[in-house]
């Protein structure tokens, strides 16, 4: 099938994740800018990382949108209402786009964009490394806290940076909030937190009353003056394109961790669904066309604290990524490969062939088998479209096992109005972590295709053994899947017929 035929009759089109994350949205926006007017991103912050390789150059972007590298001055990237605005990092990165000699003339933020404010990144960095805490092990880019004060009525937005009067009055309201949280933590950890180089070096330190309002005033005043041209009212922009542009929407982290319909407490601050990015940019769900979900296949990962049912390796590897990086397993497990036989080692030689390292913070992303439990619950809200991503990171792979259920193993758990007992079999996951945490996957397994699938371009010409795959996966999920990507690159994307 053609990209014209797969993209006829639509006009917003949106890419979401339906696992935890880093599945190759940002491939997928690059890929799919082509064919769009405007690309805008409607949740999170500077927590994603988003990689595209064009030409085998290699591009991370945490806050701009993926499709802004597209090499066009029609297109429009946007900003929604409902990022995690992080003026520091977007200036870093716009200035990174210039020395690449890529334009930033069509970038646009959204007034209403939540703003990221030094506090946020404290806060963010202390209580993650607080003792006695749920950790969540977040990226430390201030997402939580950002969202906290949105919520509680007490957050800034980009527009406050144009009106210093009013930016300082709804600082200092904010922060009546917030020094008294500030003030419960150890100054000198707040000192040194202060002092890292993405807080400006110590500018916003004050040894009395922890943060110098005036400089961080004057510092947002001059981001103000850098963005102000960029600044507009983007929700009305995309809803008076609706029908006249070819719109994208790219989602940010994934639907497991999403604030609503994820592993509670383990996930981020902003709803990763479709909704919240629809939400997120000022359109309604319902004024979406068509939403392609991308699913790692057949290994996902996880970064960060949470339950990982089918995680080779099991806590092993958990405590593994939290406490290691990729140099350490290069020194100590330089012969582990996608067949291991020990899970453990079989995890880490499924990290180094996806290359599965943090865009973010470098941390050894938690590797596991798929898990057609979450993927079925993920698809309730996401819908059926999905695209199956990184496919040739197992070309090597003897035999590819696929969760297809699980036995839960905990105490009795009352959910709802039914309880769940040891023994009993889930086929669409409970993502409450309580329960999460407790089960134990029920695996198929398949013989791999064996073969190298990166230079493939039509379907047809994919491996029987793989399309099998593929088909039990559309059969036992009710899902169809649209793509499957083989390889990082623009080209390496076939579409199913
Ligand atoms: P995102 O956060 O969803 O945008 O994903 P990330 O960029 O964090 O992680 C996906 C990684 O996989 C990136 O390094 C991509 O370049 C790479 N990638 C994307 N699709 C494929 C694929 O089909 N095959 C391989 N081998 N790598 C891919
Ligand atoms: P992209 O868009 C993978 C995870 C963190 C942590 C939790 C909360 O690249 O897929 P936060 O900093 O958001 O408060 O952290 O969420 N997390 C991600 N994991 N990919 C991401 O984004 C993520 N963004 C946040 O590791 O467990
Ligand atoms: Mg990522």
């Amino acid at each position: 099938m053609s990209l014209d035929n797969l993209l006829k009759n639509i006009n917003v089109l949106a890419i979401v994740c339906n696992q935890w994350g880093d599945t190759g949205k940002g491939k997928f926006v690059d890929y799919f800018s082509e064919w769009a007017d405007i690309i805008a991103r409607g949740t999170g912050g500077a927590n994603a990382g988003h990689t595209i390789v064009i030409n085998d150059k290699q591009y991370v972007f945490h806050l701009v949108p993926s499709g802004i590298i597209y090499d066009s001055k029609e297109k429009i990237n946007i900003i929604g209402n409902g990022v995690a605005f992080d003026p520091f990092i977007m200036k870093k990165e716009l200035e990174l786009l210039v020395a690449e000699g890529l334009t930033h003339n069509h970038l646009m933020i959204s007034l209403n964009a939540k703003l990221v404010l030094p506090h946020h990144l404290i806060l963010d960095r202390l209580v993650n490394s607080a003792e006695g805490q749920t950790k969540i092990g977040t990226t430390g880019k201030g997402i939580g806290p950002l969202y906290e004060d949105h919520i509680g009525r007490r957050g800034l937005i980009v527009n406050d940076m144009l009106n210093p009067d009013i930016f300082v009055k709804k600082l200092k309201a904010n922060l009546e909030h917030n020094l008294i949280l500030l003030k419960s933590k150890d100054p000198e950890k707040i000192k040194e937190v202060l002092h890292q180089k993405d807080l400006g070096n110590g500018i916003f330190y004050d040894m009395n009353n922890i943060l110098n309002i005036d400089i961080i005033t004057d510092v947002y005043r001059e981001y103000g003056k850098f963005f102000k041209e960029m600044i507009s009212n983007t929700e009305l922009i995309l809803k008076s394109s609706l029908g006249s542009k070819k719109i994208l929407l790219e989602g940010a982290q994934g639907h497991l961790l999403s604030i609503d319909h994820g592993s509670y407490p383990f996930v981020t601050s902003s709803d990763c669904s479709i909704d919240g990015l629809a939400k997120g940019t000022g359109l309604h769900t319902s004024e979406i066309d068509f939403t392609l979900g991308i699913v790692k296949a057949f290994y996902m990962t996880r970064v960060g604290e949470g339950p990982f049912p089918t995680e080779l390796g099991g806590t092993k590897s958990a405590e593994w990524c939290k406490t290691h990086r990729k140099k350490d397993e290069e020194d100590l497990y330089k012969n582990a490969n996608v067949n291991s036989l020990n899970e453990f080692e079989q995890g880490i030689g499924i990290r180094f062939t996806g290359k599965e390292y943090g865009a973010t913070t470098g941390r050894p992303r938690r590797t596991g088998w798929l898990d057609l439990p979450l993927l079925r619950y993920s698809t309730i809200i996401n819908g059926p479209n999905i695209v199956l991503s990184k496919v040739d990171v197992l070309n090597d792979c003897d035999k590819i096992k696929i969760c297809t259920g699980y036995v839960y193993e905990g105490p009795n758990y009352n959910n709802g109005n039914e309880t769940l007992k040891t023994g009993d079999i889930i086929t669409v996951a409970n993502v409450h972590s309580e329960v999460l945490e407790h089960c134990k996957p029920i695996y198929i397994e398949f013989s791999g295709w064996k073969s190298d699938i990166s230079g493939i371009k039509q379907y047809s010409a994919v491996p029987h053994k793989l399309r099998r795959i593929i088909s039990f996966i559309e059969f036992t999920t009710g899902t169809d899947v649209r793509m499957i990507s083989v390889g990082p690159d623009r080209d390496q994307t076939i579409i199913k017929e």
